[in-house]
Order: structure tokens, then sequence, then C-alpha cells
């Protein structure tokens, strides 16, 4: 029988997990240290934190340092535990599927803003990856419809696993497009995205995570940025109905550029909304 005072409590693994992260460049070592072992011991990160003289087994520390070791190699976290909280929802997450960033909750805040001012009850989202955006949408308005489109099938998949888990599914329609080709004309009384966004030329500068890890598709917007965009607006225009509210991600210094598309592409009222450090992070107009 193996002596329990021999082997290493919660603590002692949270303490040296997050030593090496920290040596690895990990920004939030501690924190990320608590979650990986909270993975491995099928606890919550509270429990990790709460219990930190508990022993554990030596499985439990081999898989520690499996998950440390990738993560060292910095692997996203996302990716290692299997899921991201986006806007109060835990989503399921995995290689080819863009884990949902913080950011674009603003997305989502300002669809429901309309949506509740206006009572409306079909909504669009185009790009969708893990369906992050459609499934908060429709988990927020119990009598709302979401179309959400993307061409990766891996991202529909996805999706659909996550609109399972959130009980949504018989609301939210997962079509595999190019942007907001598969939804009718006039239909869509709200359209949200966030496309891939980021210049070609600034792969090379990406945090290895998103780098060497993340699906370029998700990404890359070609040498401007705003490839995508462009053709995304046009498509939106067309599948709005008149007055109703277009509202997609952009780049943090891309809002001058996104004014003339969404202008050329016959959008009103147009709005660049910055995030809580004053940068562009959203573009609004009314087909
Ligand atoms: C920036 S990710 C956004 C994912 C998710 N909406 C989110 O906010 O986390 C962009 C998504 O657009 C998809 N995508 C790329 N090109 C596309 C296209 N031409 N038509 C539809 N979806 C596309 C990618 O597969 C990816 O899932």
């Amino acid at each position: 029988m193996t002596d329990s005072g021999c082997l290493p409590s919660v603590g002692a693994m949270v303490e040296a997990t997050a030593e090496d992260l920290a040596a690895a460049g990990v920004e939030m070592p501690r924190l990320e240290a608590q979650l990986l072992v909270a993975q491995v011991l099928g606890w919550s990160r509270l429990q990790v934190m709460t219990r930190p003289e508990h022993r554990i087994v030596e499985e439990y520390e081999e898989a520690l340092g499996r998950l440390s070791s990738a993560r060292r190699r910095r692997a996203p976290l996302a990716y290692l535990i299997g899921r991201r909280e986006f806007y109060g929802f835990e989503f399921s997450v995995g290689p080819g599927v863009l884990a949902p960033r913080p950011e674009t909750e603003l997305l989502v805040d300002l669809a429901l803003e309309e949506a509740r001012r206006r009572g409306a009850v079909r909504m669009a989202d185009v790009c969708t990856g893990s369906g992050c955006v459609a499934v908060a949408l429709a988990a927020a308005l119990p009598g709302s419809r979401v179309l959400a489109t993307d061409v990766s099938q891996a991202a529909l998949a996805c999706a659909a696993r996550n609109a399972a888990e959130q009980g949504v599914s018989g609301r939210v329609g997962l079509v595999r497009g190019h942007l907001a080709l598969p939804l009718r004309s006039g239909w869509a009384e709200i359209l949200v995205a966030n496309p891939p966004y980021v210049p070609s030329s600034v792969a090379s500068a990406l945090q290895p995570e998103v780098a060497c890890y993340e699906p370029w598709l998700a990404l890359d917007g070609g040498a401007s940025g705003l490839a995508i965009f462009e053709e995304l607006a046009l498509g939106a225009r067309r599948a709005l109905e008149p007055g109703g509210l277009f509202a997609s991600e952009i780049g943090y210094d891309q809002g001058a550029a996104a004014i003339t598309l969404l202008r050329d592409a016959g959008f009103a009222d147009i709005v660049i909304v910055r995030d809580l450090a004053g940068l562009d992070r959203v573009v609004t107009g009314r087909a």
C-alpha cells in the first residue's frame, strides 16, 4: 500500500505546474495550473483552490505532466481542457475550431439589445465556428430562431454539439456554406458575424497558441484583413430585411475602412463600437 504522505498534494502540484508554465512564457500560469489540475482530477477550480492538502495518486500526476508539457509547447488551454467559457456558458472546443474570445461577447450584447428592443426573432450568425454566438443568442431569447453558417465541417459539428449541450438544437439551424449565401433574401432581422479579419502579413506575429494551433481559415482576412468582410457586407445587406441590423466584429484598427465598405454595400446608420480598451471592436449598420 502506498503511504499517502509520500504522494504530492494538490497545492504542490499547482505550484510546480505554475512555475513550469511561467518559465515557458504562459501569461497567467497560476490560473492555468489550477485549471489543468482541475481537469485531471475532474474537479472544479474552486475545489482545487480550497483543498490544497489533498494528496493525488501517481496516474493523475502523469496525466498532469502530459497536459502541462503540451501547454508549455503552447497548445491552447481551451484545446487541452476541451472547453471555453463564453457569455456564461461552457462551450466544447477542440482542434480545428477557433476557441471563443471574451471580446466577442460585445457582439452578443449588441444583438440582444436590438432583439429585445424590437422583439426580433429571426437571427443569423455567419461564420459561426463553435456556435458560441448563435447558441448564446438562442439561449438568451427563448422565442428566437438562429440560422448559423460556416464553411468548416469541423466547426459545424462543434456548433451542433454546443447547441445540443445548451438545449437549443431545435432553434439553431446549422448550414454549411459561404458567408451569408445560404440565407434567403430579406429573411434576417438581425445578422451578426465574427468573420476572419487578420491581415495575412500579421500571421507570423500572432501568439504561438494562435499561429501554431488555431485554424488559419478562421483568421485569415486576406492582404488587407477585410477581404472577407467586404463580401460579407454585401451578402448581409441582401439577407437582412429593410431596417435590419448588421453587426460584425472587426480588427482594432479597421473601423474607418469598415465604415466605407458598409456604406458601399448600402448600409445606413453605421456605428463603430469600441471595447473597454477604446479599440475598434464591432461595426454596426442598418439595411
Ligand atoms: C473568427 S472565427 C469565428 C468563430 C465564432 N463565431 C467565434 O466568434 O468564436 C471565423 C469562422 O469563419 C469561418 N469561415 C471562414 N471563411 C468562411 C466563409 N467564406 N464562409 C463561412 N464561414 C467561413 C471559419 O471556419 C471560422 O469558423
